[in-house]
């Protein structure tokens, strides 16, 4: 079965990476749907997700308007279990996306646990995370129903064109996180001479430069007027020249890697 993307994934999400569960991480939640978010992104390894319901409820949006991803543990031995848990901390029926987190025990093993998980209903769609081309070649070998999304470290940066190919000819949509490279390309002098040519932040700038390739984004901040700010996103575009010398950045060679350094 193709790897379908049930329901649409809206271009910006919020990230809860590093964001501690309890009132931090249900304010940016609550902030980002005020603001008009409908994408938030977490993980059971975030340990947030209880924070992340509690957000969803107290803004009294319908379910249905929220697209709501969430990550298997790969530590853990069953993803359904798992996924049952997290609908739990989440207080809803299903997620719009579950992804396994890394490939953590090889690329395969969770694969048909997953599959089961999105059988049941538990997930609308189901992809990985952290996943390189020889990874994506692997679970695509073994998958009933293939892969939605690759979620990876996507940015300037990090612009892994072989893994964006292998991405697309797999029919697998590439989602970006640390698009702001955990904020550490903030202070580029090149971003920032972008977004003085342009009259935008550096951190909009970073994100149009995925959007404006159709690269759904989750850029963290625990900060209302940064959540703000980062939704400002859709109403510029960066000009050809703008993008070459944002393409320019890459510090990867273009690579088919998910990582530098994996971290399992
Ligand atoms: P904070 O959460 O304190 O607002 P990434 O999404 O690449 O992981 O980057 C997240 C980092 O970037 C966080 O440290 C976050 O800080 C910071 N950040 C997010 N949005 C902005 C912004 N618009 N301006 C400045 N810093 C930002």
């Amino acid at each position: 079965m193709a790897g379908t993307l049930d329901g649409t994934m809206p271009l910006l999400g919020l990230g809860v990476w590093q964001v501690p569960d309890g009132p931090e991480c249900v304010n940016a939640v609550r902030w980002a749907l005020d603001a008009g978010y409908r994408h938030i992104d977490t993980a059971q390894a975030y340990r947030n997700e209880a924070s992340v319901g509690k957000a969803l409820k107290e803004s009294g949006l319908d379910r249905a308007e929220v697209f709501i991803t969430t990550k298997f543990f790969p530590g853990a031995e069953d993803p359904v279990r798992a996924a049952e848990q997290s609908l739990r901390r989440l207080g809803t029926d299903h997620v719009d996306l579950y992804l396994v987190h890394w490939p953590g025990g090889g690329p395969e093993w969770a694969w048909p646990g997953m599959e089961r998980a999105a059988e049941l209903g538990h997930a609308r769609s189901i992809g990985v995370s952290n996943f390189d081309e020889a990874d994506l070649a692997s679970v695509s070998a073994i998958a009933e129903r293939m892969p939605a999304v690759n979620q990876i470290h996507f940015n300037p940066f990090a612009f892994r064109r072989a893994l964006l190919e292998a991405c697309l000819s797999r029919n697998i949509a590439l989602e970006a996180y640390s698009p702001l490279g955990t904020g550490r390309l903030l202070s580029d002098a090149t971003v920032a001479a972008v977004a003085e040519d342009t009259g935008r932040t550096s951190a909009q700038v970073l994100l149009r430069w995925a959007v404006q390739r159709g690269i759904p984004v989750i850029p963290k901040s625990t900060h209302r007027n940064r959540i703000e700010e980062n939704l400002q996103i859709f109403d510029f575009e960066l000009s050809e020249e703008a993008m070459a010398r944002l393409d320019a950045l890459d510090r990867t060679g273009g690579t088919g890697r998910a990582l530098e350094r994996p971290w399992w």
